[in-house]
């Protein structure tokens, strides 16, 4: 199977043996504590579940200046956005012991517990520097940016042990999945070649066929749809309707085993081109050969080229820092003469007549005013799901 990224072995930091966390849990009641914010928290489950690998806790500040502005740690580490525990929070002190308390769980438990190796203030200029970087705007509009440069102007660093994943574990039990257990499960069902697909919406038409070209391009031996599970900006579909949009489709259209079903629990950054190539990374993790992506991957309004997720791939990473590799899709779409979904480059007659293009905001409008989206978009089984969710609001 494919190696881990910066490793020979997959090392998750969660502490899987059930005597060992036990006693770490018992200490860690005992230990100062910090209320996390929700993107340190999500760092910390995927640490824990090993899609982080072979990181052994948050960055330092130079770890992460440097990963911002050139794709690598000090040590020169392939990493493309900084993994950062940042606060406003005074009073810790490096060299102590910290309790990390979850904020997207009632009663905040225990999510994992910190050696403290550095505490170092981020100046405005660091922030905007690292934001610029990763976001390619300073535009406090774009979620990320806004998320970002609130997180706090302490960082935190050191490595961490993680004593659960969140509210991940318990709100999508049959869904939720660790990189360990993601790699498993493929070598169980004996796949080599598997295609993974990231998304933070539920399937339409254009996903559906992108995983089937994909997969017959590639001839690979399966598809990982990997949906992200934790924090979206308002207007997005929530993950369970998503779930079950997504579960539905590939139960209606897809050959049998040919498809897990799968999520991971992380707050999306919106950082388009950097966040493909995290993606990526953490793909390789979970034992894929190959990642989708497509148009506008991971991105947000207007902020980025439609494919800057691709071409990132040629212009920022080495050609040896990752086994993984990309399947670059052109832009989908419904083609009438052909009656299916292609892609734009693949279609013999490029003019704009014969496509049906709905963006996802259209969409969204439709769905409000009550108004399914056509088959040619959205299959009616996905389409009943998306309207009964409206309907509730
Ligand atoms: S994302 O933020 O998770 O990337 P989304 O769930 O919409 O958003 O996209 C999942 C994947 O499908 C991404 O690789 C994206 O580039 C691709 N994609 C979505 N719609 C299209 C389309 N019409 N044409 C080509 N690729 C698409």
């Amino acid at each position: 199977m494919i190696k881990p990224h910066g490793s020979n072995e997959l090392k998750p930091l969660y502490v899987a043996d059930d005597a060992a966390r036990a006693a770490l849990a018992a200490e860690a009641e005992k230990l100062p504590s910090l209320l996390l914010n929700s993107a340190a928290a999500a760092n910390a489950v995927m640490l824990g579940a090993g899609y982080f690998n072979p990181l052994t806790g948050y960055m330092n500040l130079a770890d992460s200046l440097s990963v911002a502005e050139k794709l690598q740690t000090v040590d020169g580490l392939f990493w493309p956005v900084p993994i950062v525990n940042m606060t406003n929070e005074s009073g810790i002190e490096a060299g102590s012991r910290i309790a990390l308390r979850d904020p997207n769980v009632e009663g905040n438990p225990v999510l994992a517990v910190m050696d403290v190796e550095a505490v170092e203030s981020v100046s405005e200029e660091q922030m905007d520097f690292m934001a610029e970087k990763i976001f390619r705007t300073l535009d406090p509009e774009h979620p990320g940016v806004a998320t970002f440069k609130s997180l706090g102007r302490t960082l935190l660093s050191g490595s961490i042990q993680v004593l659960g994943f969140s509210y991940f574990k318990a709100d999508f039990p049959d869904t939720f999945r660790t990189a360990y257990q993601i790699r498993d499960e493929i070598a169980e069902r004996g796949w080599e070649k598997v295609v993974a697909f990231q998304t933070r919406n539920p399937m339409h038409r254009a996903h559906e066929e992108l995983c089937r070209m994909a997969m017959n391009d590639l001839k690979a031996d399966g598809i990982l749809i990997h949906m992200l599970l934790g924090k979206l900006k308002p207007g997005d579909i929530p993950a369970d309707v998503r779930d079950a949009a997504i579960r539905k489709m590939v139960d209606v259209y897809f050959p049998a085993n040919t498809v897990m079903i799968t999520g991971y629990g992380f707050d999306m950054l919106y950082a388009g081109p950097r966040e493909a190539v995290l993606h990526a990374v953490f793909r390789q993790n979970s034992g894929c050969t190959h990642l989708i992506v497509g148009r506008d991957h991971a991105g947000v309004g207007d902020y980025y080229g439609g494919f800057d997720a691709q071409t990132i791939f040629d212009e920022e990473v080495p050609a040896d820092a990752l086994e993984l590799q990309i399947y670059r899709a052109d832009h989908t779409a419904y083609s009438k003469k052909l009656d299916r979904v292609v892609m734009m480059r693949d279609a013999p007659d490029h003019s704009k007549d014969d496509f049906v293009l709905l963006s996802g905001t259209k969409v969204r409008e439709m769905l409000g005013n009550g108004i399914a989206p056509p088959p040619e978009f959205s299959r009616p089984e996905v389409a009943q799901i998306l309207m009964d969710y409206y309907q509730s609001l």
